[in-house]
């Protein structure tokens, strides 16, 4: 492992956001004192997560909050990314669940306490059941429920947020979930997937709106996930298939938010996958935003197939590999922070999530997960890079702070730079945060 940055690097700059993410489904549990969620339902289907488990104690951070929260403060951060369980907030008869409120309430006000800010994202995949009892992202009306809970949270929360996100990763939710039927709420078919992409985007528009309104100093954005598509050959084929990849998954999501333009695919696809756009919608959805969250993790080959298809292949043989089968590839990260720099207008960007699983063990009580303190500090290197190439980036944060809950992977995969042992919730940093605490609790005092 080699020693982390100089000092003088960009990454040192005072100004420059170093943070850690969650998400509430992952770590929270308390679920009894909340509405169910689809993940709940989802949970329960047979085989749809790995090893059978759900999300009803997860780290059980409804009760360890506080503890979590110093954890962040010892190790360094500045900042932590959160989100807020919507059916935690609002109950299904439409009414608000104070309690819910309060349990973030007193989230902010520690992070406050101890000089941490606060990065709220309103939407980590948890739609209240209730809501897809009516058709979910399928149903418009989903996308201005979202908009009113948005409006409750932020009156609610005040000033306490250093900044806002509508939505995570839309696309999981949409192709994930309504497409390809891995993720909650398990829908399968090519007629529901640029549907449901629609509605969210129109709640991602409707929420700015009323965040516009409601709290119009505090910055509020979008989080997206990208991967940086490679042809699999230098044939004309490969290269097309690698643009096609990139306009369904990424261009999809990111082009009509800054543009209010869906990517010219939409032209082709066949009427029963066409998203239902009413008129204005896509001037809602282009509201402007403050800044973008990026999500990186891996870059992906792309080869062509016969009738205008692509392929995206798993990775080659002899590249180095995460417990999730992806390719650790920093390199894919300096260049998707060119390319989109290249390619949009861009607001300023965020690097709302990136890191990696292991198999994690602990040995005498320690958990020497070097390959993630590589990952990371590579991965951070390649901001660095990229900042220097002009691109403006204005924070950095690992996902995550904990082992959690990894969707259809359930708590088989580990994202931890602390360890989790779920059965005494015990949590011990492992050294890939010892070694970021190294250079975190250093890079803001003066020489
Ligand atoms: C993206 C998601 O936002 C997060 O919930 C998930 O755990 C990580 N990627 C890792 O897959």
């Amino acid at each position: 492992m080699t020693k982390f940055f100089s000092f003088n690097s960009v990454l040192s700059q005072p100004d420059f956001v170093m943070g850690v993410a969650t998400s509430s489904f992952q770590i929270e549990g308390g679920s009894e004192h909340r509405e169910p969620c689809i993940w709940d339902t989802f949970c329960r289907v047979p085989g749809a997560i790995k090893d059978g488990s759900n999300g009803m104690q997860a780290c059980n951070h409804y009760d360890l909050w506080q503890q979590d929260i110093a954890l962040i403060d010892e190790l360094g951060f500045d900042a932590y990314r959160f989100s807020v369980c919507w059916p935690r907030i609002i109950r299904a008869d439409g009414s608000i669940n104070e309690s819910g409120l309060a349990f973030y309430l007193q989230i902010l006000d520690e992070l406050e306490r101890r000089g941490l800010k606060a990065y709220v994202t309103l939407y980590h995949w948890e739609l209240p059941q209730y809501l897809e009892d009516k058709g979910g992202w399928l149903n418009r009306h989903t996308a201005y429920a979202f908009a009113d809970y948005a409006g409750v949270v932020a009156r609610a929360f005040g000033n306490k947020v250093s900044a806002y996100t509508t939505l995570n990763e839309p696309y999981c939710s949409a192709f994930l979930g309504y497409e390809i039927g891995i993720h909650a709420p398990g829908k399968i078919g090519k007629q529901y997937g640029k549907k449901a992409a629609h509605h969210l985007l129109l709640a991602h528009g409707l929420a700015m709106q009323v965040l516009r309104e409601v709290c119009p100093d505090i910055p509020s954005g979008l989080v997206l996930n990208f991967t940086t598509y490679y042809p699999a050959s230098k044939s004309t084929e490969d290269s097309q298939a690698a643009l096609k990849a990139k306009a369904h998954f990424s261009d999809w999501y990111i082009k009509p938010a800054l543009t209010g333009q869906y990517p010219a695919l939409l032209e082709n696809l066949p009427d029963a996958e066409k998203p239902l756009i009413a008129p204005g919608d896509m001037a809602i959805i282009a509201t402007p935003m403050d800044y973008l969250g990026v999500n990186y993790y891996t870059r992906a080959l792309v080869r062509a197939q016969p009738g205008g298809h692509f392929e995206i292949l798993p990775p080659a043989p002899d590249v180095e590999i995460t417990a999730m089968n992806w390719e650790i590839y920093p390199e894919g990260l300096y260049d998707l922070l060119l390319q989109l720099n290249q390619e949009y207008d861009l607001p300023p960007l965020f690097i709302t999530e990136n890191g990696m699983a292991s198999d994690d063990v602990v040995q005498q009580g320690q958990i020497k997960d070097v390959v993630r303190a590589d990952y990371l500090q590579s991965h951070l290197e390649a901001v660095a890079n990229a900042i220097n190439k002009g691109v403006e980036i204005k924070g950095y944060f690992v996902w995550s702070l904990l082992d959690n809950f990894e969707w259809a992977e359930g708590y088989l995969k580990r994202f931890g730079i602390v360890y989790v042992d779920f059965a005494t919730q015990q949590r011990v940093p492992k050294q890939s945060a010892l070694m970021l605490q190294d250079w975190l609790t250093q890079r803001h005092k003066p020489l």
